[in-house]
């Protein structure tokens, strides 16, 4: 009886040895130190997020604020979905875009439009209509074929409509909402969101119709110089410098035309078609070869911001432009309007402003008695 529990008191202590083994082992090996249980090794406990504070120690030696800040000045990370933008959990850029989308180009674009109409409203003032020097004298001749005021009417018409709607964008919440209210508003502003999209198109289509017909009437000349330093003969009634088919203030509308054109037709591309194109990169690459020093590494997210503060910008200085040019057009010079109205201009006229070109169409046999 004793010997029994003698032996079974020997095979507890063998036991009890045997356990205190194995924990000196694994508290060595570090079995029981937290990591391999999930848990942190550190002193400190980490905290929950307490009043408005983000997870603290969370990152071991590496301070928080650095990832937070990290996170907030827009830290691109990795992620498993297809969407690899979703990496990013703050856009930072997106505050620099709206304060300039809202701020200066807004304030500024304002005062360029309203520039452009107070020095024509100037201009009228003191010089009034211009008009036909010598009088109408009855014989016309050809300005325009038909070709060349459909390329015309085409981008006018559409950049009318781009020109008032891309407006609407810009300033109907602040000039139009207020007078309309929301349900009108938005659905004048939705048709127009659909009419700005389409009708790009055939302002794409009529650009580069006018390059393709009138780019040989477009190359810069001597005369143009002349034509310049005299101011067109603009401001002094009586005065009408020398020029062919276009003078020299055409041809920087022609090339405004073309060249805005283009670029507000790219950039309009880019939007119309989120992240589908990159053209500030490649573009700022190639202004950092004649010394620019500009980024070239940006997210399609900044192209965008881009696209579209560009896209803005040029549209509102092709828009002050062109006002200047319905003007000279239409009210602003007697005879002009009929160029792109028949076709056919007064001889007088074409005289006057084009005498180069007069002079050839003369020689040629397209002068004929008006109706
Ligand atoms: C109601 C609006 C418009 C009127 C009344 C108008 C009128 C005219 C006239 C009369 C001409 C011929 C000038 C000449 O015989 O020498 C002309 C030419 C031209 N127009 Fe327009 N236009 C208008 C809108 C536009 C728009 C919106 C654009 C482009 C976005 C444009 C681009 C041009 C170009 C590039 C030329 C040739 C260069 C020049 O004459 O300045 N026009 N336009």
């Amino acid at each position: 009886m004793r010997a029994s529990v003698s032996s079974a008191l020997d095979i507890r202590r063998l036991l009890i040895l045997a356990s205190l083994l194995v924990l000196t082992a694994l508290t060595l090996s570090g079995g029981f130190a937290g990591d391999a249980w999930g848990q942190r090794s550190d002193p400190v406990p980490s905290e929950s997020p307490t009043g408005g504070q983000v997870p603290g120690n969370v990152l071991g030696s590496q301070a928080d604020s650095d990832l937070w800040r990290a996170v907030r000045q827009g830290v691109q990370g990795r992620v498993s979905i297809p969407d690899t933008q979703a990496g990013q959990l703050i856009q930072s850029e997106g505050d620099n875009w709206r304060a300039w989308r809202n701020g200066p180009l807004t304030v500024y674009g304002a005062w360029i439009l309203l520039g452009a109409v107070a020095v024509i409203a100037l201009f009228f003032a003191v010089r009034g209509r211009i008009r036909i020097d010598a009088g109408a004298s009855g014989v016309t001749v050809e300005r325009f074929n038909m070709i060349e005021r459909t390329a015309h009417w085409i981008t006018a018409t559409s950049f009318i409509v781009l020109a008032i709607t891309g407006l609407n964008l810009m300033y109907g919440r602040h000039v139009l909402l207020p007078v309309l209210g929301p349900e009108i508003f938005s659905a004048i502003s939705m048709a127009g969101k659909y009419a700005h999209n389409f009708l790009a198109f055939a302002f794409m289509v009529g650009v580069v119709m006018m390059f393709l017909l009138w780019i040989k009437d477009n190359i810069p000349s001597r005369l143009d110089l002349v034509w310049l330093a005299k101011g067109g003969g603009l401001f002094v009634k009586g005065v009408h410098p020398p020029a062919a088919k276009f003078n020299a203030g055409q041809k920087l509308i022609f090339w405004a035309v073309v060249l805005g054109g283009v670029s507000i037709s790219l950039s309009g591309l880019a939007l119309l078609f989120p992240f589908e194109f990159a053209f500030f990169a490649k573009t700022f690459e190639i202004l950092n070869m004649v010394g620019f020093s500009l980024p070239t590494e940006l997210t399609m997210m900044q192209e965008m911001q881009l696209s579209q503060l560009w896209h803005a910008i040029v549209g509102l200085v092709l828009i002050a432009i062109i006002v200047g040019h319905i003007y000279i057009g239409s009210v602003g010079m007697e005879g002009a309007f009929d160029a792109m109205g028949s076709g056919q201009v007064d001889s007088n006229w074409a005289r006057e402003h084009h005498s180069v070109w007069a002079a050839k169409v003369a020689g040629g046999s397209h002068s004929h008695p008006a109706e």
